[in-house]
């Protein structure tokens, strides 16, 4: 089997810059390929000086030499993807029409699946914060063998209606017994959908060969990992995780990537961390998210400064300092050959607004020191208290700031800090927004 593929995968809660380097990553690929989450994802890439906000389509698109699929894996608003391809192509993006490949076996999410994520949050005591995006019951009506497929959407509309029928059964009943007011009619959507179908008909095909060529041309395939480590379904804070397994071995899965093709994984994470949504966040700092009072705390230093807001749902992220603790365990559970650390710039920023940053190194857990995340904090109640080291001062970064050796003093101890913790070499740094503010150091 020749070994081609480049995994991109986030390394803490997401948003962690996953689409620029995706896209560097796409520059000679000939394969970009997202495989789990859906339109809970928001990727942004830079093409012609302005920055696309990307859901469904891998960021790889825009250089013309590339096939983008959405793999099996994937759960599909086709809203959502119509309104991308026009996006795309507003902007010029060539040949998309023969460029993007979507797997018939995709699941397509509904609205009933939009209505069910908001029930479940109204009744759950303690929410997760998803993104309303109907990502979890269209995952759950996938592994309950009702779910509708992207191939569904090409039957004949009265055979699309009998499946969503058979689909919302159980649905219907749970939208009555809560007094909401949602009424599935299967016949407008079969109509609607069929409509979708009929207009991504040119898109959705098998993907199986052209993959298979790939591997066997020895040619250069991107995986645009969506989500990240702990939002995975099973390696994450279950239960404030997304639905699906969007960590290495998952986006492998819903790519249709034999393992024994992946040649490397690169992790992506923020020099200083940020979660959206519910659940633990060890090294999250105050911010008036959470207190209210007057001027800014630290959480609200970091997030005015990185901009810290959703592409999706643009709701204010929790921050707080960089957690080498949960990097260790990603070298492992996800098997991280190379780290990019994005906002190498902002952190600088952090530092010289409040005199110091902070990087955390070990947990106090449970009356002892550790070096993982501790998967039983629903027993134990308590959140692994961090351990930091404190870097005094920060930095500037300006556009000349072109390799490892012109960084400042502070940034490459802060860089050799997560190394040493993490055992993971820091292969990229971003230090600014455009897709050239990228240190690549070419020995590690
Ligand atoms: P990208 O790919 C950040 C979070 C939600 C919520 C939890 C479950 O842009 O990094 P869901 O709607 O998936 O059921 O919500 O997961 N979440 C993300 N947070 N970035 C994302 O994607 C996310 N996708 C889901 O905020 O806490
Ligand atoms: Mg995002």
């Amino acid at each position: 089997m020749n070994k081609n593929v480049t995994a991109i995968v986030g390394c803490k809660w997401g948003d962690e810059g996953k689409g620029k380097i995706a896209s560097m990553q796409s520059e000679d690929a000939t394969l970009v390929i997202r495989g789990t989450g859906g339109a809970n994802a928001g990727h942004s890439v830079v093409y012609n000086g302005r920055t696309l906000p990307l859901h469904l389509v891998p960021g790889g698109i825009t250089y013309p030499q590339t096939t983008a699929i959405i793999g099996p894996g994937v759960v599909i608003d086709p809203e959502v993807l119509l309104a991308e391809i026009e996006m795309l192509k507003g902007h010029g993006v060539p040949d998309i029409e023969s460029r993007l490949k979507i797997s018939g076996r995709a699941h397509v999410v509904f609205p009933y699946h939009k209505d069910l994520d908001s029930l479940h949050e109204f009744l759950k005591e303690n929410p997760v914060g998803t993104t309303k995006r109907g990502i979890g019951p269209c995952y759950a009506d996938k592994a309950n063998r009702v779910g509708i497929r992207m191939y569904d959407l090409l039957l004949p509309e009265e055979e699309l209606r009998s499946k969503i029928v058979e689909a919302t059964k159980l649905h219907i009943q749970a939208f009555e017994n809560n007094n909401m007011s949602v009424r599935i009619s299967p016949k407008e959507l079969a109509r609607e959908y069929s409509n979708y179908g009929k207009q991504l008909a040119q898109y959705i095909t098998n993907i199986e060969p052209i993959i298979s060529n790939a591997i066997d041309n020895n040619n250069k395939i991107v995986i645009e990992g969506a989500q990240a480590f702990r939002l995975d379904l099973d390696h994450g804070d279950y239960n404030m995780v997304t639905s699906s397994n969007c960590s290495t071995a998952g986006s492998l899965c819903g790519s249709a990537i034999p393992p024994s093709a992946l040649k490397e994984v690169i992790g992506i994470d923020k020099a200083y961390n940020s979660r959206v949504g519910n659940g633990p966040f060890p090294t999250e700092q105050p911010s008036s998210l959470i207190t209210e009072g007057n001027g800014m705390l630290v959480g609200d230093v970091i997030r005015e400064l990185g901009h810290e807001y959703g592409t999706t749902t643009k709701r204010p992220r929790r921050c707080g300092w960089m957690d080498c603790v949960i990097l260790r365990s990603a070298k492992y559970t996800m098997g991280v050959d190379y780290l990019c650390i994005n906002h190498l710039d902002t952190l600088g920023k952090i530092g010289l607004k409040l005199g110091y940053i902070k990087v955390c190194t070990e947990y106090l857990y449970n009356g002892s020191i550790v070096r993982y995340f501790p998967d039983d904090i629903n027993l134990t109640k308590e959140i692994p208290e961090p351990i930091y080291e404190t870097l005094y001062g920060g930095w500037e970064i300006d556009s000349s700031c072109k390799c490892y050796d012109d960084l400042p003093e502070l940034a490459k101890q802060f860089i050799q800090i997560v190394e040493n913790t993490s055992g993971i070499p820091v292969k990229y740094l971003g230090t600014g927004p455009a897709n050239d503010d990228l240190i690549i150091r070419e020995d590690v």
